[in-house]
This record gives C-alpha cells, sequence and structure tokens, in this order.
C-alpha cells in the first residue's frame, strides 16, 4: 500500500539544546519544510523517563519549541506541538507494547547507556522509551523521520513493530478495508555533514544534554562571549590542521571542529581543509567562533525572546495540539477496530 508522505520527529525538552541537536536534527527539519508535509513535537512524555524538576519542564518545553521557531519552523504552514496534549501517543503505545518483544528491547543500547550500572533502578517508561517513540511516529502513519546517528536504532525497532502489527493483523487490517499493511515502515532521514557531532571536551564522546561539563557543548542559548570562550577551550591536539581528510584520521577533536565548521557554512569538509589546513589551531578557532557567532547568535536571541513570550509559545502548542489530534483520532480508531476493540 502506498502511503502519503509525511514528516515527523521529536526533541525532547530535557534543557541544554545544543550544537548536536541543531546540525544533527533541526537544520534538517527547517529544510523539509519545502518538500514535505512535517510534524514536529517536544516529546515530554519521553522527559519524564528520568527524575525532573516540574517548573524546569515547563520552561523547558517552552524554550524548545522557541528553538524550532527561531530556527524557522513555521508552525502555521507545518504542526507544533507538545506530545502530551495528544493522548493517541499513550494509547498507541499500549497496543505496542503487546506487539513489541522483550528481546527487541534489551538490545537498546541507548538504554544500557542512560539506565548505567543501576538498571534494576531505571524506570520502566526509560526502558519503554523505543515504543513510546514508535508510537509518535506511527500514530501519524508518518513516514520519514529526520534525526541524528544515535536514533538509528529506535527507528529500526519501529519499523519492526509497524511490520509485525502489520503481520498479526493482516486479516483484520484486510476486512476493514486497510489494504495489505495499516502502518508504514517509517524511513529515517540520517544525512548531512553533522549527523553526530562530538563533545568539545572528548572527541569520542556525543555532545550531549546531560554531560556535566557546560564547556563540553555549544548551547543554542549561548551569547558570543561563551561561543568564543567555548571553542577557545575546545580540546585539540599539538599537530597543526591537515590539508587533506585521512589527515584527520585518529585525531577525532580535529575532526569534531572541522566538521562542525562545514556543517556550519555549508562547505565540504575538503574544502574546510584546504582553507586551513597547514596553519595553527589557534587561527582556526577564531574563523570558527566568527562563523558560530554569526550564525548561532541571532538564533539565541530569538529564542530567548520568543521563550518568555509565554502566551504566544502556549497559543502555538495549542493550535498545533489540535492539528495533530485531527490526524491521530481517526487512526487510533482504525487500531482500535483492527484489534478488536469496540467502539
Ligand atoms: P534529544 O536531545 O535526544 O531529544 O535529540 C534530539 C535530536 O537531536 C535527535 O534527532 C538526535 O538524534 C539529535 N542529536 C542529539 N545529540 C546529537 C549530536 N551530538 N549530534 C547529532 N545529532 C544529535
Ligand atoms: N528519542 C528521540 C531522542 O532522544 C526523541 C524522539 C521521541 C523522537 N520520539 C520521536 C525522534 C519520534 C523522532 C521521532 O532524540
Amino acid at each position: 500500500m502506498a502511503f502519503k508522505e509525511l514528516v515527523f520527529s521529536g526533541v525532547q525538552p530535557t534543557g541544554n539544546l545544543h550544537l548536536g541537536n541543531y546540525l544533527g536534527a533541526i537544520v534538517k527539519f527547517v529544510e523539509l519544510q519545502n518538500s514535505h508535509d512535517c510534524i514536529y513535537c517536544v516529546v515530554d512524555m519521553h522527559a519524564i523517563t528520568q527524575a525532573h524538576d516540574p517548573k524546569q519542564l515547563v520552561a523547558n518545553i517552552r524554550e524548545v519549541t522557541a528553538a524550532f521557531i527561531a530556527c524557522g519552523i513555521d508552525p502555521k504552514k507545518h504542526i507544533v506541538f507538545n506530545q502530551s496534549q495528544v493522548a493517541e501517543h499513550a494509547e498507541l503505545a499500549w497496543v505496542f507494547n503487546c506487539v513489541a518483544r522483550i528481546g527487541w528491547l534489551n538490545r537498546m543500547t541507548q538504554f544500557k547507556e542512560k539506565a548505567g550500572k543501576d538498571r534494576e533502578n531505571a524506570s520502566i517508561g526509560l526502558y519503554d522509551y523505543p515504543v513510546l517513540m514508535a508510537a509518535d511516529i506511527l500514530v501519524y502513519r508518518a513516514t520519514h523521520v529526520p534525526v541524528g546517528e544515535d536514533q538509528k536504532q529506535h527507528l529500526e525497532l519501529a519499523r519492526d513493530i509497524a511490520q509485525k502489527f502489520n503481520n498479526d493483523f493482516a486479516e483484520s487490517i484486510t476486512a476493514h478495508g486497510f489494504g495489505d499493511g495499516f502502518f508504514p515502515l517509517p524511513e529515517p532521514l540520517i544525512q548531512g555533514p553533522a549527523t553526530r557531532v562530538m563533545s568539545l571536551r572528548d572527541g569520542t564522546k556525543k555532545m550531549s544534554k546531560s554531560d556535566a561539563s557546560d564547556y563540553s557543548r555549544i548551547n543554542l542559548s549561548d551569547d558570543a562571549d561563551a561561543i568564543a570562550q567555548k571553542v577557545r577551550k575546545a580540546k585539540t591536539d599539538p599537530e597543526p590542521l591537515p590539508s587533506e581528510l585521512p589527515g584527520l584520521d585518529k585525531r577525532p577533536e580535529a575532526a569534531n571542529l572541522v566538521g562542525i565548521y562545514a556543517a556550519l557554512s555549508g562547505a565540504t569538509k575538503e574544502k574546510v581543509l584546504s582553507d586551513f589546513g597547514g596553519g595553527q589551531f589557534s587561527q582556526f578557532k577564531a574563523s570558527l567562533v566568527d562563523l558560530a557567532v554569526a550564525k548561532l547568535g541571532p538564533i539565541g536571541a530569538e529564542m530567548k525572546k520568543l521563550s518568555a513570550d509565554h502566551a504566544y509559545i502556549d497559543a502555538v502548542l495549542r493550535d498545533g495540539s489540535d492539528r495533530a489530534r485531527a490526524i491521530a483520532a481517526p487512526n487510533m480508531k482504525a487500531v482500535k477496530e483492527i484489534v478488536g476493540f469496540l467502539n
């Protein structure tokens, strides 16, 4: 069965939105608006899978929404909303809990990383998180999902769940007039020069919201001084920059900074190296500061202004939630009929 192309993605409101989120995800969200209908979700239900402060969560939901808009997402043409306002996400997640297998979830590497050593003490929500993520996407029957590299495994799980649902209920799906499959197998869109932005303190670790050191990441809310300090202090090695790509092998910090420069400027890494190769890191870093401040400064300023305007942000989310629900509700009703619920 052919499905109408629809883009869905989500970002957690867990604070410290950073350059990795921007280059790995939000830049692609903005681009896809020109070619597709898009739904962008602030996934607040994912944000309570680990300990959180309720006051901070509300502020973070508004901040991620403000960041979407400041980066160029148009909430009138497309849909921007927060997950918890559309109950169908949780409803479909329950059905998917009964489709997904424990063995599948046991393989999820992000759970292992996040749960750490004390796995017995992790919340069930943290373990079940990829099932909710599958429901987020499939409750809209979305076909394309722009994400960073770290979400690849979760997308594969979403495809497995969609496929098993289609197989398990094949007869009922056909009987209810939905052809030979109710859910599309959603495709991850993991492309571009910065699908995995690394920490500024350790080129082998990904840049993350939860890193204890603020110097490990450039936040979208950082001002010019903070950006300049963080880039200047970013870890490097004593060698000058190479002129060609193979020279970045085994130099994760240098490779990361070159990748960031390339992604922010829209040039290839080859071009960046041909411009800066052979020179000192200090020179390259000074240019990177100028570039990062020019690109991110205006976004940070707009984001702060917008997130302070609660009336505006809350109205955007309410309107987006209404429009999201209008798509999700008939899909959920169909799922109920397919699995044999009376409604
Ligand atoms: P999260 O902060 O986990 O909600 O992630 C939101 C989006 O940003 C997802 O699509 C992630 O894959 C992406 N993302 C998060 N960290 C990075 C990173 N260091 N590099 C590239 N993409 C990232
Ligand atoms: N798990 C994603 C992350 O941590 C966020 C997310 C939740 C998501 N639901 C989604 C991303 C649906 C894409 C589609 O980054």
